[in-house]
């Protein structure tokens, strides 16, 4: 049974994951026992949102530093005088965004990144919103047999598909100045398609359709019916929750057990994101 919790409100949202914080300032340092709380309700509820959070970009770098070291990202120029901070802006006349498909970030890294928080600078009148989809659900929620299958499989993840030149990152189609170092392009790992929490110890889907190339030992060819099926399963509308961003709203989610989707609805409108990651482990 979950203890109950004394320095924080934990609101869960009307979806199959992610909560609401209540009763935390992060302009101010963050004690202890509250930190306890917030990591408690993270882990409980993988992707934590906060509103009315007017901090600078120095304050959410103390913040993020809770959660552990702080992560690079290859492909975007971090802001000059605070380099854990990477700005995601959409240009009005942008037709592309950044993270529109449904991913875990940078699940292409032989150590992808535990966590993402991003805040919101400025947003859409309407339009911008970002889903979420709780990867344990989806796992949980396979046929037994499927699960057999699965168990040990390993699938080939590269940035290539996105970042490579005939991908949906091609720079001159794209919005941001996108850096292009090709070791990063080009690498490939293996990971477990079904990874099991550090902390939590449950198992979660760790699949997606741009990252994912193809089951390890097998052609794409062979690979893609699974995949595909099992990248619409994981994102199916019961396992998802909506966000919709306000100036100085926060999300932290947990990349191991969530993945996620930038709406691109707004065109002819400005959104502007302070994005910090946090280093993780080799998926096992
Ligand atoms: C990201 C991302 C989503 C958004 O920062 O990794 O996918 O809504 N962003 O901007
Ligand atoms: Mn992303």
């Amino acid at each position: 049974m979950n203890q109950p919790y004394r320095y924080i409100e934990v609101h869960p949202q009307n979806g199959a994951l992610g909560c609401e914080l209540f009763g935390v300032n992060l302009a101010e340092p963050v004690r202890d026992e509250v930190m306890e709380e917030i990591h408690r309700a993270w882990l409980d509820h993988q992707v934590l949102f906060f509103r009315d959070q007017n901090i600078t970009p120095a304050q959410q770098v103390d913040f993020a530093r809770h959660f552990g070291e702080l992560d690079t990202y290859p492909f975007i120029e971090p802001l000059p005088d605070q380099p854990e901070v990477v700005p995601i802006i959409k240009e009005p006349d942008n037709r592309f965004n950044f993270g529109g498909g449904w991913h875990s970030d940078t699940s292409y890294m032989p150590k992808p990144p535990k966590a993402t928080m991003l805040r919101a600078l400025e947003v859409p009148r309407r339009g911008g919103d970002t889903l979420f989809a709780n990867q344990y659900a989806a796992y949980e929620a396979l046929s037994p047999g499927m699960k057999d299958m699965l168990a040990g499989r390993r699938a080939v993840f590269t940035a290539s598909q996105v970042h490579g030149s005939s991908g949906y990152y091609r720079k001159a189609d794209h919005p941001m100045d996108m850096k292009k170092p090709q070791d990063a392009v080009e690498r490939r790992v293996d990971h477990p398609i079904v990874r099991t929490h550090p902390e939590t110890g449950r198992r979660a889907l760790y699949v997606s359709v741009p990252h994912v190339e193809r089951f390890r030992q097998m052609s794409r060819e062979e690979s893609r019916p699974v995949l595909e099926y099992l990248c619409g399963h994981a994102v199916k509308p019961e396992f998802t929750f909506r966000f919709h961003w306000r100036p100085h709203s926060i999300a932290l989610w947990d990349n191991r057990c969530v993945q996620h989707y930038a709406l691109n609805d707004y065109a002819g409108q400005r959104r502007v994101m302070h994005r910090i990651t946090i280093k993780g482990d080799m998926p096992r």
